[in-house]
């Protein structure tokens, strides 16, 4: 009986400092990233991934969700909230993606902003009536946490959080919104990225406290070498992580996202 207790009592510990490993990572499987990362993505966090229009955010956030799928059987939940879904599955296809497939067979869910973008200023619900933002917010939490459930997804990208968050008006408002978005997230245990569109008039004040609330940064940028042009990644931070913060070239190809963890930008 004694020993049954023992027995239970090391299995829960052995699970707790399993969830708390700080060495457990969710591999993007990108080439070169992971080499940065110190093996990936820091297991059930969230990871702020960052640059202007065209860096290759949601290149490399679906490339992160179908290497899960593909290679590490971890299912995923992809929430688009710029673009519709159809079109974010035309531009993945470019690269080999087949998201809607992945969607027929349960391995993915692709959840956009549009059921939510067009709500009334007030709803109705039961007797209550509550503002849009707040109901929007609500929203898209129930819509994630009922696909991770339904799928097990262990892999959650939102892209971008920026156009969610600018839609509440103060700084204090906005970083009420995004907590709630990331407790929500970090709820779910699974390994988050969030996107932001960092050239946003009057993002770049809000940086700070974005940056405070994620567990990690990546910044992706494009800086003008000579007369071309040069993709830099660079892992900013990563809470508790020995990383290369170095910034490190990247290309976007046919295949997708590929990393030079060895070659330096300057
Ligand atoms: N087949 C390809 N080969 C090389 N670059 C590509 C290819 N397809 C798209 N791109 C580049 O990818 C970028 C768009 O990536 P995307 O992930 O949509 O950016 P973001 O989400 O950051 O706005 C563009 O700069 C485009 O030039
Ligand atoms: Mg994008």
């Amino acid at each position: 009986m004694i020993s049954a207790v023992l027995e239970a009592d090391r299995a829960v510990m052995a699970t707790a400092s399993g969830n708390h490993n700080a060495n457990s990572r969710t591999p993007t499987g990108i080439p070169g990233l992971d080499k940065l990362l110190n093996g990936g993505l820091p297991k059930g966090r969230i990871i702020l991934l960052t640059g202007g229009p065209g860096t290759g955010k949601t290149i490399l956030s679906s490339q992160f969700l179908v290497n899960g799928i593909l290679d590490y059987d971890e299912n995923g939940v992809y929430v688009s909230l710029d673009e519709n879904k159809q079109h974010v599955c035309e531009e993945m296809l470019d690269f080999g993606w087949d998201l809607s497939d992945l969607e027929s067979n349960k391995k993915l869910a692709l959840l956009e902003a549009s059921p939510i973008r067009y709500l009334p200023s007030e709803i109705k619900v039961g007797k209550l009536t509550v503002g849009r933002r707040e109901f929007s917010m609500a929203t898209l939490i129930d819509m994630i946490k009922s696909s991770v459930s339904e799928l097990g997804a262990k892999r959650i990208v939102v892209d971008p959080v920026t156009t969610l968050v600018f839609q509440y008006e103060g700084q204090a408002q906005q970083r009420t919104a995004l907590v709630e978005l990331i407790e929500a997230l970090a709820d779910t245990d699974a390994t988050c990225i969030i996107t932001t569109e960092l050239r946003r008039p009057g993002f770049e004040r809000n940086v700070d406290y974005e940056e405070y609330l994620a567990h990690g940064v990546i910044l992706l940028q494009q800086l003008q070498v000579g007369k071309s042009l040069l993709r830099v990644i660079q892992i900013e931070k990563m809470r508790k992580t020995p990383v290369d913060n170095q910034p490190r070239p990247y290309r976007i190809t046919e295949t997708g996202i590929e990393v030079f963890p060895r070659e330096s930008v300057l």
